[in-house]
C-alpha cells in the first residue's frame, strides 16, 4: 500500500553557524491510509517541527516529503496550498480559533476559502458541530466556551473540507483528564470511520490510543512501537 505521506531523510536546521539548532536529523516516516499514529517524544525533541513539515506548513532544510508519491518540493505555493487543504486537517494545543467568529463561523471558514457555497457550508458546519456534541453551542464565541468545547470546535473545523488526515499537536495538552478523554474518543470515532490520525504527544498515556507509536528524541527516530 502506498503511504499518504512519506518523509524521507528530513533535516530541519533553525538558524546558522553557532546559533544553529538541529531540530530534525534525518527523519524518515510513512503514514498509511487508515492508520492511527502517535509521534511521541519529550519537549524539544522535534515533534512540532516534524508535524509542520508533514503538514506542508513548513519545508525541510534537507530531504523530501511526498504526498501520494508526489515530491512536494516540486509544487508551487498555490499547488501546495490546494494539496494541504484537500489532504490535511490540523488541530493544535491552543485551539487557534478566531475569537471574533462564532463556533459555526469558525467551522465554516475553511469551506469559505475552498469556495463552498454559503448554504452548503452552513449545513455541513452544523452537522460537524453536532457530531462533536456541540449542536447547542453553534452561535457561541470561543471565549464563551470551555477549553474542551473549543477543542471540539477546532476538530470540527479540521474536518470541514473532509481531509484524508488529521494532524493533531498535543490536542489534549490544555485539557483536564475528563475533557481530554472526550477529545480522544472523537479521534477514535473518526479513525473507525476511516480517517487517518497523526497525534503528536509527550504523554505515553495518550500515545496508548494509537496503533503505532513513532518515538522521537533529539530530532531522531528512536524506534516504532506497535500497540495492541
Ligand atoms: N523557529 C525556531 N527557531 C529556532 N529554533 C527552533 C524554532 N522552532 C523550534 N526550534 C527548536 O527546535 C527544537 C525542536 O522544537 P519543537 O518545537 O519541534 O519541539 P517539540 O518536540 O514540539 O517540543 P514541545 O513538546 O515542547 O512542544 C527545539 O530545540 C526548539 O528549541
Ligand atoms: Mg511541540
Amino acid at each position: 500500500m502506498e503511504p499518504i505521506i512519506r518523509a524521507d531523510n528530513v533535516w530541519k536546521v533553525y538558524g546558522t553557524g553557532d546559533a544553529a539548532t538541529y531540530a530534525l536529523k534525518g527523519v524518515s516516516v510513512e503514514i498509511y491510509p487508515g492508520e492511527f499514529v502517535a509521534i511521541m517524544g519529550p519537549s524539544g525533541s522535534g515533534k512540532s517541527t516534524l508535524m509542520h513539515i508533514l503538514g506542508l506548513l513548513d519545508t525541510p532544510t534537507k530531504g523530501h516529503v511526498y504526498v501520494h508519491g508526489t515530491d512536494v518540493s516540486t509544487l508551487g505555493e498555490d499547488e501546495r496550498a490546494i494539496l494541504r487543504r484537500k489532504t490535511l486537517g490540523f488541530v493544535f494545543q491552543q485551539y487557534n480559533l478566531s475569537p471574533s467568529l462564532t463556533a459555526i463561523e469558525n467551522v465554516e471558514l475553511p469551506m469559505l476559502f475552498a469556495g463552498v457555497p454559503a448554504e452548503k457550508r452552513h449545513k455541513r458546519a452544523k452537522e460537524l458541530l453536532e457530531m462533536v456534541d456541540l449542536g447547542n453551542r453553534l452561535y457561541h464565541y470561543p471565549n464563551q466556551l470551555s477549553g474542551g468545547q473549543q477543542q471540539r470546535v477546532a476538530i470540527a473545523r479540521a474536518l470541514a473540507n473532509d481531509p484524508e488526515i488529521i494532524l493533531a499537536d498535543e490536542p489534549t495538552g490544555n485539557l483536564d483528564t475528563e475533557r481530554g478523554k472526550k477529545v480522544m474518543e472523537i479521534f477514535h470515532q473518526l479513525n473507525e470511520r476511516g480517517k487517518t490520525i497523526v497525534l503528536v504527544t509527550h504523554d505515553p498515556e495518550i500515545a496508548k490510543h494509537a496503533e503505532r507509536v513513532i518515538m522521537i528524541r533529539d530530532g531522531e527516530i528512536l524506534g516504532v512501537k506497535k500497540n495492541e
